[in-house]
């Protein structure tokens, strides 16, 4: 059954079905494959798109901005340091504004309450392109890429490893809703949000899923499909990089610590990598890595959240 989508914010994975995210997955599945046999899709012939940005982004820009080129319709830069929003003008009055001109806003940036304030006063889907929270486009483009991968979702065991932050958060919240079982490993001090740690569990109960935390790498990693990680200092924290180094060094996941998992474990990073911290350049170049396919699919996932819901 198609469920109707359009007008829907993605703020966190936590706001969307089971339904609503298989449908996400069905239909970059779909479009991924028409556009690899040349076949144009524009639903957003005249639309455009803004798209927000008080943090860098490599992947997110450049695939957002080529998502909705693609489909038809137009991607304006906004870069918060030059809006009125700097000075002072508030995020209500903002979304108010710009929803008089655009068809979709999509926003990255630190406070997860500044998206949450964006959705609620604009009148056009908002879409978080990353928080210190979570980061939903790519958890549903992760998901996806596993999707393909494994043909399945439902009993994926997935360890992710490092620091509990907003690429982890995310990953549980999908999980959850697709009954993967999620094992966070991370040093005491850097467990993922409680908040998070509860609504994920009760999402799992309706589909499955599970969610704990196992201290040991080792264990973790052991007869998981996917081995995950990210950068143990996002954008913010890079004061703390020094500190977090020593911390989270026995999280590395080097060749040692994946030759504890099954061999055709996958290994995934939502990029950008620091090579030599959280992963080897031995593990993300072996045959075991999927970062490259995980990357162009944030490309196909963009495209399938924008057309149903602009
Ligand atoms: N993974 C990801 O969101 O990358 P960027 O920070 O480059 O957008
Ligand atoms: N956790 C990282 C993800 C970058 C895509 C950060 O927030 O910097």
């Amino acid at each position: 059954m198609a469920v109707f989508m359009k007008g829907k914010d993605l703020v966190t994975l936590h706001d969307w079905t089971s339904e609503e995210i298989w449908q996400t997955i069905r239909t970059a599945e779909l479009i991924k494959t028409m556009s690899y046999t040349g076949q144009p899709y524009t639903p957003l012939t005249g639309k455009t798109l803004g798209m927000v940005f008080t943090k860098p982004s490599t992947r997110t820009r450049v695939s957002f901005e080529v998502a909705i080129y693609q489909l038809g319709g137009y991607a304006l830069f906004l870069s918060a340091q030059e809006l009125q929003l700097r000075r002072g003008e508030s995020i209500a009055d903002t979304a108010r504004v710009l929803s008089r001109y655009l068809d979709g806003i999509m926003i990255r940036t630190y406070a997860h309450r500044d998206v949450e304030e964006l959705a609620q006063y604009a009148c056009i889907p908002v879409i978080n392109g990353l928080t210190d929270y979570v980061h939903p486009c790519q958890a549903l483009s992760d998901i996806f890429t596993i999707y393909e991968k494994l043909g399945r979702l439902q009993g994926v065991k997935l360890a992710y490893l490092g620091d509990g932050n907003n690429v982890c958060h995310s990953l549980m919240f999908a999980g959850a809703k697709v009954g993967m079982d999620v094992i966070a490993s991370v040093p005491e001090g850097y467990e993922p949000n409680e908040q998070v740690i509860r609504l994920a569990r009760e999402d799992a109960r309706a589909t499955g899923a599970s969610f704990h935390i196992e201290r040991d790498p080792r264990r973790a990693v052991k007869d998981c499909d996917v081995v995950y990680t990210d950068v143990w200092a996002s954008m913010g924290q890079e004061a703390e990089h020094a500190a977090r180094l020593k911390v989270l060094q026995p999280y590395q996941v080097n060749a040692g610590l994946l030759a504890h998992a099954k061999p055709s474990a996958l290994f995934m990073h939502c990029l950008p990598a620091h090579r030599g911290e959280e992963v080897t350049d031995e593990v993300a170049d072996s045959p075991q890595s999927i970062i490259f396919d995980q990357a162009e699919n944030r490309l196909h996932m963009q495209k399938a959240i924008l057309a149903l819901v602009m």
